[in-house]
């Protein structure tokens, strides 16, 4: 069995291509869970998010792993963070003003609208995965979710 995971700057579109793995893989859309199993610490009023709590989200993440037979991917801007052993972990990167675009269109404040875009601007987040281990970064600028779906399976039985 191996261990995907899929990462980047939110907005990036990991959830839209997580769910067209969904027909072929077991995915975790770490977010979800989190929220929905409370796995977080508090939520930051400040930052208007959830502080995940790693311990707790670990501990359920790895008895669901258990309960999978296929290879699986686990689908979060927080899932490079987790003390896993991925086998690869997918990073995805956007144009700034696209992603700035996309991300006007939720109803979050300018403060965390703009902090995202700087975490990506930055590349903050590949620059995590990439620490963490094997990494296959994608730029999904002006590539539709089935395109990115498809260079993701690619590489994978290309590695395999
Ligand atoms: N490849 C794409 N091309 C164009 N628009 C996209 C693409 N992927 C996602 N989108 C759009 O961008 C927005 C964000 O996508 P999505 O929710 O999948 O991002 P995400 O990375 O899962 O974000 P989060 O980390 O906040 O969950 C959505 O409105 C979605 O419809
Ligand atoms: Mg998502």
């Amino acid at each position: 069995m191996k261990i995907y995971a899929i990462t980047g700057t939110p907005g990036t579109g990991k959830s839209k291509v997580a769910k067209l793995l969904s027909k072929k893989f077991a995915v975790l859309n770490l977010n979800k869970e989190i929220k929905r199993r409370k796995l977080y610490k508090k939520y930051d009023n400040k930052r208007k998010c959830f502080i995940f709590d790693e311990k707790k989200t670990l501990k359920f993440v790895k008895e669901w792993i258990k309960k999978q037979k296929n290879d699986i991917f686990i689908e979060s801007h927080v899932s490079h963070l987790l003390n896993l052993k991925y086998d690869l972990i997918f990073v995805f990167r956007c144009n700034p003003e696209v992603l700035y675009k996309r991300l006007k269109r939720r109803k979050w404040n300018k403060e965390k609208v703009q902090e995202n875009l700087e975490a990506e601007i930055f590349g903050i987040i590949e620059e995590e995965a990439r620490r963490k281990g094997k990494t296959y970064i994608i730029d999904t600028t002006n590539k539709s979710p089935e395109r990115i779906a498809g260079e993701m399976l690619k590489y994978i039985k290309k590695e395999s």
